[in-house]
């Protein structure tokens, strides 16, 4: 791993495996680290661009490794704006630039949205070739949203599974700390998954690619070892909506 960079007060950058980079930015109102994946190729891509307001320290980082104007991709994995708030900008800054989101975010929210024009909606197992590295595009309706999609990139064998496996607090680039009951309570206090069973669902496919990264969107990356952890502790304990958004009870959801 190389040294840190800190690009501002709280963004910082960590390449984590072969030309993979994790931007992360603290953000103490939500208790978790906001983090893009910078994949360094021929073509290179970002995964998930944080929000809006993110994009001066997003783009500050991703200038410590390559041109931003050089980007190829920017990919989402849901439509939110913590995955895709800064694209008009990026896409802005790098002229060739394509969006790529699962067929659906690009169906229904970029064209509705008015950002068709150079975005690209993948399909289930379909790939795209970055250079030395792979995508692999793997839908996930109702992983917390109907739009979701994770990715598997082929080369490192890293999977990007966007807001599964999430762990709170300000978490180092990786993490080796069993931190699945955390987890669980952030999904019950946050309710960002209707049900547990498309999760589990996905957590069965994913798992027969066998990773030997994951690289949650929130907290730190971590290895093939802490994978059985995580999934046995969602296989094992209810963690779907119960009536919490966020941290803040819903009248409408509370027991008759
Ligand atoms: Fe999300
Ligand atoms: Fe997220």
């Amino acid at each position: 791993m190389m040294t840190p960079v800190m690009n501002s007060a709280s963004t910082r950058l960590d390449e984590i495996v072969d030309g993979i980079y994790r931007i992360s930015t603290w953000q103490e109102p939500y208790g978790i680290t906001f983090n893009q994946f910078l994949i360094a190729d021929e073509r290179p891509a970002l995964i998930h661009t944080g929000m809006h307001h993110l994009y001066d320290d997003v783009r500050n980082a991703i200038g410590e490794v390559l041109d931003p104007a050089t980007l190829s991709r920017i990919i989402l994995l849901h439509w939110e704006g913590d995955e895709n708030g800064g694209m008009e900008r990026f896409m802005k800054a790098a002229p060739q630039c394509e969006l790529g989101g699962s067929l659906l975010s690009i169906q229904l929210n970029a064209a509705g949205f008015g950002m068709a024009e150079r975005a690209h909606g993948f399909r289930d197992g379909e790939t795209l070739v970055l250079g030395k590295h792979t995508l692999q595009f793997i839908e996930t309706p109702h992983v917390h949203h109907w739009d979701s999609m994770m990715i598997f990139e082929q080369t490192t064998r890293s999977l990007f599974p966007s807001d599964l496996f999430i762990q709170p607090a300000d978490q180092p680039p990786i993490v080796t700390e069993d931190l699945s009951v955390p987890m669980l309570d952030l999904y019950r206090a946050a309710g960002i998954f209707a049900h547990e069973s498309p999760v589990r669902d996905a957590i069965d496919r994913v798992q027969k690619l066998s990773p030997a990264w994951v690289h949650p969107m929130h907290g730190g990356s971590f290895q093939a070892d802490r994978f059985d952890t995580y999934a046995r502790a969602l296989r094992e304990n209810e963690f779907a909506y119960r009536g919490m958004l966020l941290g803040r009870e819903v009248a409408a959801a509370a027991p008759m």
